[in-house]
């Protein structure tokens, strides 16, 4: 395996649409998923979507945190032709930062909760419906899907910031904002 190298804001793998995929199981998919993986990890992320590493198909992996427990503990996930779609119209605002948009952080209103489809690369149909930090992840992730990176989602780009310059806020409970 290999770490992969990050698509940044302007390469134009980041702003088209990724194509569905005809064998989520495949053997190429797998290999894709583990290697989004340890490149995940080794940018410290907390998801990743394929065209982030220069692959237009729809595949995100993400970590989330385990529903109902008490401990922060995070589900790795590897979704392939994931549909996300809002249960509900209310909205929280949160941080968020990008591997493809180094250095930066904003303020993104994301639906609080969602239902989310899609299989995993074994084949296992996956229907969720999860709602904070999990649904802002998922929301995130599919958007890279369809062209999207999170200032396109924001509402008042006073509040992107350079990483460096967040001290000047009060983030609220949360340290650290998530990598997305
Ligand atoms: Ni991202």
């Amino acid at each position: 395996m290999a770490i992969l190298k990050i698509a940044r804001m302007g390469h134009p793998v980041l702003s088209r649409r990724a194509e569905e995929v005809a064998e989520p199981t495949a053997a190429e998919i797998k290999a894709l998923v583990a290697t989004m993986i340890e490149t995940m990890r080794e940018e410290d992320g907390l998801g990743l979507a394929a065209p982030q590493v220069h692959v237009p198909k729809r595949v995100v992996v993400f970590f989330a945190p385990r529903a109902g427990a008490e401990e922060p503990e995070a589900e790795l996930n590897a979704l392939v032709n994931p549909v996300v779609e809002p249960v509900g119209d209310e909205k929280v605002e949160d941080w968020e930062g990008c591997l493809s948009v180094p250095g930066l952080r904003g303020l993104v209103p994301r639906y609080r909760r969602v239902r989310y489809r899609g299989v995993t690369p074994e084949g296992a149909p996956v229907d969720r419906v999860v709602e904070g930090l999990h649904a802002r992840v998922v929301q995130h992730e599919c958007d890279h899907l369809d062209g999207i990176l999170y200032p396109m989602r924001m509402t008042d780009l006073s509040k992107l910031y350079f990483e460096s310059e967040l001290r000047h806020l009060k983030l609220g409970e949360r340290e650290e904002v998530t990598v997305l």
